[in-house]
């Protein structure tokens, strides 16, 4: 039987990031996205170059924008990157527009913040291929990093520990406020279409709200993949360890394909869906969801609107 595990884990999630959501409709279960000003301009401009910098790969040919694609939806467009060497990675990659507001990183929560995530993803074989003192050197090798990193780390200078502060000021930046619905929760009226409301107010009456709630509607909770039906016996594809979700980590039974709830901002934008990239459309991801995590199946009206709410949640990509 699949469980569901509320936060925290075994290790306390991060503290909550410095931003207040302003609510303005009391007792909803999502919360607008706020806006944030970056408290360090220059950090979050060496973090930017640093984020699109081949030098962090073993053969300096992939950045981090390689498979996070920031002009889309800040995920990557084919189903399964291409990893170091151009070997497939086994692991759909999800956005990194408002990672921030997650609890935990990675499908299966392994990373506790958005620092941890780039330091063990430079050393990852399959991602990145290199390794840290093998990327330090290539930036001690280049003057602009050298000034930058003794401006802004005086007494520390350059490691995998600054490096990867310094990206995450940068993807604390990656938020995309002001979607439709984030208007509707402040009080604009007029912002939601009413075939998005409905959806809406389906997508919490169903129960998919149970999982996708937050800022990120998502993000701050684990679920097995198959709660209410066999995904991976109906899916036909012989299940790779990659499948196996939160078990990777804690090798018990009970995580067997349990995986982080993904936010579902911006979520129009981040096509193919779920942790193996294996659902091409929106409308199969919600019908594969009512299925599977709610033992229901959808009147195409309920489809309709449900997608039409998830639109809503398209916000304004960081320039
Ligand atoms: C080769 C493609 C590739 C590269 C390069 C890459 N990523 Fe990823 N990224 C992925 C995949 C695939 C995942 C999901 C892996 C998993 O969950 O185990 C991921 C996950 C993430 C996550 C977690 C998001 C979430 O919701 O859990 C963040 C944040 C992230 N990457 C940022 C970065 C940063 C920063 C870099 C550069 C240091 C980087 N990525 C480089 C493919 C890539
Ligand atoms: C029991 C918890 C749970 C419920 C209830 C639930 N979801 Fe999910 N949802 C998840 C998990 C876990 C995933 C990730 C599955 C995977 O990748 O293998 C997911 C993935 C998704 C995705 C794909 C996101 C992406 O980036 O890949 C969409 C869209 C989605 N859910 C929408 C819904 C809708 C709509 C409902 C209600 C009809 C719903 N979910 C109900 C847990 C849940």
């Amino acid at each position: 039987m699949l469980t569901w595990i509320m936060w925290p884990l075994e290790t306390p999630a991060p503290p909550a990031p410095p931003v207040v959501p302003t609510i303005e409709r009391p007792g909803e279960p999502v919360q607008p996205l706020p806006h944030t000003t970056p408290d360090n301009p220059r950090k979050v401009a060496l973090g930017r170059r640093l984020f699109n910098e081949p030098r962090l790969s073993g053969d300096d040919t992939l950045s981090c924008a390689s498979c996070h694609d920031l002009k889309g939806g800040g995920a990557d467009p084919r189903p399964q990157s291409a990893g170091f060497g151009g070997k497939a990675v086994p692991l759909n990659a999800p956005t990194v527009f408002n990672s921030r507001f997650n609890h935990r990183q990675y499908w299966d929560a392994r990373a506790g913040n958005l620092a941890g995530q780039t330091i063990s993803t430079v050393m990852n074989p399959e991602v990145m291929g290199a390794s840290w003192p093998a990327v330090i050197g290539k930036l001690e090798d280049d003057a602009g990093y050298r000034r930058e990193f003794a401006a802004l780390y005086p007494g520390e200078g350059i490691d995998a520990t600054t490096v990867a502060d310094a990206i995450a000021a940068y993807e604390d930046t990656l938020t995309t406020p002001d979607s439709p619905f984030d208007r509707w929760l402040r009080g604009e009226t007029g912002a939601l279409t009413e075939e998005a409301r409905r959806g809406y107010r389906r997508f919490k009456e169903l129960g998919c709200i149970a999982c996708h709630q937050g800022v990120n509607l998502g993000g701050n909770m684990m679920a097995g993949l198959g709660v209410m039906g066999d995904f991976f016996a109906d899916r036909g594809r012989t299940p790779a360890e990659a499948d196996l979700g939160r078990f990777n980590v804690t090798k018990r039974a009970e995580d067997r394909h349990l995986f982080k709830v993904p936010g579902l901002r911006n979520v129009a934008r981040t096509a193919p869906y779920f942790h193996d990239g294996s659902v091409a459309t929106l409308e199969d991801a919600v019908d594969l969801m009512a299925r599977y995590q709610l033992g229901a199946t959808l009147a195409p009206g309920d489809r309709k609107s449900i997608v039409a709410f998830l639109k809503s949640l398209d916000g304004s990509l960081p320039e």
